[in-house]
């Protein structure tokens, strides 16, 4: 992959090709007619408006996608199935350790507010400075996305890595949407994404990791039916009836702290749930 700028450019994108190629350890190549002359099997390009991703599977850039019109439900008071899997409250800590485009750590984000934090991971370096920017940049034209995506604190890494020099209980929620074994759809517009992501599966050792930091739950996205939540080990499964995806969670194993237990069993009284609120789930 080079970097590049889209035809015609300003002095200011070619200043900003050049400095992303300098992050990212690619070859900037000044453009000259269409990117497939540039010799390269991939290009990350500076257009006016944002970055692109080309690729002979078609091009990238950052949309929030399903975001939006999820967060027009939670507005209208229904319900989410990923924020219920996490049993997600304002003010909740979430590592979502397979940020994608992102969508996902929208919702996660708008629902926990301004007093909470979502961290997002991406192993594959020019995703996530993709999606750092889009987060940054684009307008969703409504105020709440806006906020949710200019909150998320994007890391590129992998979460193996980052799960294991982290501090045990963390974050209240440990999230994983790994690429699907089968995915459930090829979409066109997905398939230049799955070319350049990681489709590393996750295995039981991840989740172990995961559970330490995790104060409340860890939380794995998988086809509905898979055989993959058994295997992880993942007990309490959620997901719409008619669903093609569902939520396997198991209880996180890192402490929670004085403080925190006292907002916790504030936030767990305000939402209705007796006693432990994960054994009221499973
Ligand atoms: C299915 S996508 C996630 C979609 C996301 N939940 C959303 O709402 O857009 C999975 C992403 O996780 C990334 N990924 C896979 N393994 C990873 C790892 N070990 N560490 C960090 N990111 C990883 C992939 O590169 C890919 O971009």
């Amino acid at each position: 992959m080079v970097v590049t700028t889209s035809r015609q450019a300003t002095p200011e994108q070619e200043r900003l090709a050049r400095e992303l190629a300098a992050r990212l350890g690619l070859e900037f190549r000044q453009r000259r007619g269409a990117w497939r002359q540039l010799g390269a099997s991939a290009a990350l390009v500076v257009t006016r408006e944002r970055l692109v991703i080309q690729s002979p599977a078609g091009e990238i850039f950052f949309h929030p996608g399903m975001a939006r019109p999820r967060i027009r439900q939670l507005e209208r008071g229904k319900p989410d199935v990923m924020v219920e899997a996490m049993d997600l409250g304002p003010k909740d800590s979430v590592l979502d350790c397979t940020l994608g485009l992102g969508a996902d750590a929208i919702v996660a984000s708008y629902v926990v507010g301004e007093a909470g934090r979502v961290v997002g991971l991406e192993t594959v370096p020019v995703l996530a400075e993709l999606v750092r920017r889009g987060f940054r940049e684009h307008d969703p034209g409504h105020a709440g996305t806006r906020a949710a995506m200019r909150r998320i604190e994007v890391v590129t890494a992998d979460f193996r890595d980052y799960l294991a020099q982290l501090p045990a209980g963390s974050f209240d929620v440990v999230y994983f949407d790994p690429m699907f074994r089968d995915p459930v759809m090829e979409s066109a517009s997905m398939r230049p994404w799955r070319e350049l992501a990681c489709h590393r599966p996750l295995s039981p050792e991840d989740i172990a990791l995961a559970r330490r930091v995790a104060r409340r739950r860890v939380v794995v996205k998988e086809r509905a039916c898979s055989p993959v939540f058994e295997e992880l080990g993942l007990s309490t499964v959620t997901g719409g009836r008619r669903s093609r995806v569902a939520y396997g969670a198991v209880p996180g194993l890192g402490t929670v702290s004085a403080c925190r237990a006292g907002s916790e069993a504030g936030r767990a009284s305000e939402h209705g749930a007796p006693g432990s609120r994960e054994g009221a789930r499973s």
